[in-house]
């Protein structure tokens, strides 16, 4: 579990997150969601330290994370993956070579357990097949799920991905989101997504915290979401009518299902 305490992060005069607390589960898939500027990137950064905040605390399962030593963070560092926005590849490395950096850079073991660890996440990401075409060879959902691959070469406890669907179309976005809740649950990773995609939202929400203006405006799961009273969160998710009615029709359905009580009493999320 990752815990934000109380977190605030300024350039110059300018405020960017004004006491954050909130909480990533483990072994769950947490979103960060809000619109764009509002501090998600900021957020993602800071608490996997590529960032310092100016105050308030990260804590990684019960460590004090903002109050460790460089050498304390390195351990912390190394169980993190990391997704980046548009996968961030080595344009004049193969797939598999793309892969394999982290392992050369901080795995242990031989060069053939390493060699066999890439072809196992390559597997796990069904890019077997492309383990030696370079990145301008392969298509934007095939580099993300190389991304991926790298991300969990490691076998990391924590998964961070900023905009993991940045650039796909909505069929590869769910292929790809897909993907992550699956890793999450099959190595009970604790994982974070910053997104403004709405359908990762609806299809793996586990846990999602709402960002408005710098703030934590609202948190629950994607099932609270269709009854959630605040009007800030409905005008950022129910933007367009088509989605207004889809809401309606959705509550409707859960109302007839009869678990319309136990919805509405969680509806209003946790508010900060
Ligand atoms: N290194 C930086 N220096 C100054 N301002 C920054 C820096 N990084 C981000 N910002 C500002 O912080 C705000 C939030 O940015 P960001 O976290 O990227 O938003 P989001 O990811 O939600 O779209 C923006 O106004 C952005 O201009
Ligand atoms: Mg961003």
């Amino acid at each position: 579990m990752i815990e934000l305490q109380d977190i605030r992060k300024s350039f110059g005069d300018k405020e960017i997150l004004k006491g954050v607390s909130a909480v990533m589960e483990s072994g769950k898939v947490n979103l960060i969601i809000g619109s764009s500027g509002s501090g998600k990137t900021v957020m993602m950064k800071c608490i996997v330290g590529l960032m310092g905040v100016d105050s308030g605390k990260i804590l990684y399962d019960n460590q004090d994370f903002t109050a460790m030593d460089e050498k304390e963070k390195k351990v912390i560092r190394q169980q993190i993956g990391m997704l980046f926005q548009g996968s961030a590849l080595f344009d004049s490395m193969t797939v598999e070579q793309n892969v394999m950096f982290p392992l050369e850079m901080f795995g242990t073991g031989t060069l053939k357990e390493k060699k066999n660890r890439v072809a196992e996440c390559l597997e796990r990401v069904q890019l077997k097949d492309a383990a030696k075409k370079f990145p301008a060879e392969i298509s934007g959902g095939m580099k993300k799920r190389v991304g991926i691959a790298r991300a969990i070469v490691l076998n990391p406890k924590y998964l961070f991905c900023d905009e993991p669907n940045s650039g796909l179309d909505p069929q590869t976005s769910l292929l790809i989101d897909k993907l992550i809740t699956e890793l999450t649950k099959e190595y009970n990773i604790t994982t974070v997504i910053n997104t403004h995609d709405m359908n990762t939202v609806m299809e793996s929400g586990d846990h999602i915290v709402y960002m408005y203006q710098g703030l934590k405006q609202w948190e629950g799961s994607n099932k609270d979401i269709v009854f959630s009273k605040d009007q800030r969160l409905n005008d950022f998710i129910f933007a367009s009518e088509f989605l207004r009615e889809a809401k309606e029709i959705r509550q409707l359905e859960m109302f007839k299902d009869g678990n319309w009580r136990n919805q509405l009493n969680k509806g209003e999320g946790k508010q900060p």
